[in-house]
C-alpha cells in the first residue's frame, strides 16, 4: 500500500495535468486570454506547467472519480473541499492555476489567480502532509541551474513576477509569495548561492519585507543586496513599462543589504529603538565571528563610533536584565 504522501503527491500530478488540459481546451480560451494579456508566453506557460481550473464546482472531483481515486484522500490533501453539510467541491474553481514545485520538482501545492476582480486574488493550498509553506520558494526548481551559474539569485513577491522576469532573461529568479522569508527557504538558497537580490515591491509592504528579509539573510551570514523599485511597481510591471534594460540598471545600484538595513533603521526609528534594532539583529547570529565583523558596520551606518555602539548595547542589555530579574 503506497503511503499517504505517495498518494497526495499522485493526486497533486493528476491535478496539473488536468488544469493544463483545460488549459488548451475550449473552455479554457479566457484563461488564454488572461495569459495573453499578462504577456505570458506559451513557452512560459509550458516550462511553469500553468493550467486552468474549470469555472464548475465539480470538474476535479469527476475527474478524480473517473479516475478511480478515493475523494476521501483528494479532500485530506486540499484539492477537494468538505463543507459542514457533507457536500463535497473543487477547491479551485474558475482560476489560472500555478502548481508549486518542490526541490525535486514535485508538485506539492497551487497558487490560484482570478482571472477577473474576484476576492481573493490569489487563493493558495492549505498546508498539508506535502506542503509546508514556509519550506517552499515559486520557480526555484526551474531556477537553480541559473542561480548557480550567475552565482545569485533574485527573489521577488508574486508568480507573475517570477514569470516576467524568466521571459525577460532574468532566469535565476524565485517568489517568497507574500509571506516573509524563513531560514528554511535561506538554507535552500545557500546550498546554490551566497547571494540573494531581494527585488520586491516598490510599495510600504515591500519595503518592510526587504528590511525582514535583509535582516534573516544576513544573519544567516550570507550576502544581500537590495534593488529598489518605484514607487508602485513590482518586478513584473515594471518589466512591462520599462523593459529588461532599464532593470539591470537597477540591479546594478542595488544597495548593500546591510547599508541599507541601517538606513531604514535610522530614517524610521529613535536612537534608542535603533539600539534595539541592532541588539535584536546580533541575537539572531550565532557566530561570533560574524558579528563582530558585522559591528564596526553597524556604527558606522548609525553614524556612531564603534565605543558609542557596545556602550548602547550594554545600556540595553542591562536595562534587559533588571527587568527580567524584576520579573521573574
Ligand atoms: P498581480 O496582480 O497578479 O500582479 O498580483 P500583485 O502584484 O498585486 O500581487 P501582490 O504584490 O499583491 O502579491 C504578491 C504575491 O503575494 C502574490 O503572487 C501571491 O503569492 C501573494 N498574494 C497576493 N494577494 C494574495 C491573496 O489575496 N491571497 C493569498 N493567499 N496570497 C496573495
Ligand atoms: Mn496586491
Ligand atoms: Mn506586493
Ligand atoms: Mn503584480
Ligand atoms: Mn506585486
Amino acid at each position: 500500500k503506497p503511503s499517504v504522501k505517495k498518494i497526495f503527491l499522485y493526486l497533486h500530478k493528476l491535478a496539473v495535468d488536468f488544469f493544463k488540459k483545460n488549459l488548451s481546451s475550449d473552455s479554457g480560451k479566457k484563461a488564454r486570454d488572461y495569459l495573453k494579456r499578462r504577456n505570458i508566453s506559451a513557452l512560459i506557460s509550458s516550462n511553469f506547467e500553468l493550467g486552468y481550473s474549470l469555472n464548475s464546482w465539480h470538474s476535479l472531483e469527476e475527474f478524480f472519480r473517473k479516475k478511480g481515486i478515493t475523494i476521501e484522500d483528494a479532500i485530506k490533501c486540499g484539492l477537494i473541499i468538505r463543507n459542514e453539510k457533507g457536500h463535497c467541491y473543487d477547491r479551485f474553481r474558475d482560476r489560472l492555476m500555478f502548481p508549486i514545485l518542490d526541490y525535486q520538482g514535485r508538485v506539492v501545492a497551487f497558487g490560484a489567480r482570478a482571472l477577473g476582480d474576484e476576492e481573493p486574488k490569489y487563493l493558495n493550498s492549505s498546508e498539508s502532509l506535502i506542503y509546508k509553506k514556509s519550506e517552499h520558494l515559486y520557480g526555484l526548481y526551474q531556477a537553480k541551474q541559473h542561480i548557480v551559474k550567475e552565482k545569485s539569485v533574485l527573489l521577488t513577491e508574486g508568480y507573475i513576477d517570477v514569470l516576467s522576469l524568466v521571459e525577460a532573461g532574468f532566469k535565476n529568479s524565485c517568489a517568497i509569495l507574500g509571506t516573509s522569508l524563513t531560514k528554511e527557504q535561506i538554507f535552500r538558497l545557500s546550498q546554490l548561492t551566497s547571494k540573494i537580490i531581494l527585488l520586491l515591491d516598490g510599495d510600504a509592504a515591500g519595503q518592510k519585507a526587504a528590511l525582514r528579509s535583509a535582516e534573516m539573510i544576513l544573519s544567516q551570514g550570507l550576502d544581500c543586496q537590495v534593488a529598489i523599485l518605484p514607487n508602485g511597481e513590482d518586478a513584473d510591471s515594471f518589466l512591462k513599462k520599462f523593459g529588461s534594460k532599464d532593470l539591470t540598471y537597477i540591479l546594478k545600484n542595488a544597495e548593500e543589504g546591510l547599508a541599507y538595513c541601517l538606513k531604514m533603521v535610522r530614517k524610521n526609528k529613535s536612537p534608542k529603538e535603533q539600539i534595539l534594532w541592532v541588539e535584536n539583529f546580533l541575537d539572531k547570529i550565532s557566530d561570533f565571528k560574524l558579528k563582530s565583523f558585522y559591528l564596526p558596520k553597524i556604527a558606522y551606518g548609525l553614524g556612531l563610533s564603534e565605543s558609542e555602539l557596545r556602550q548602547g548595547l550594554k545600556n540595553v542589555s542591562q536595562t534587559q536584565t533588571i527587568r527580567d530579574s524584576v520579573f521573574s
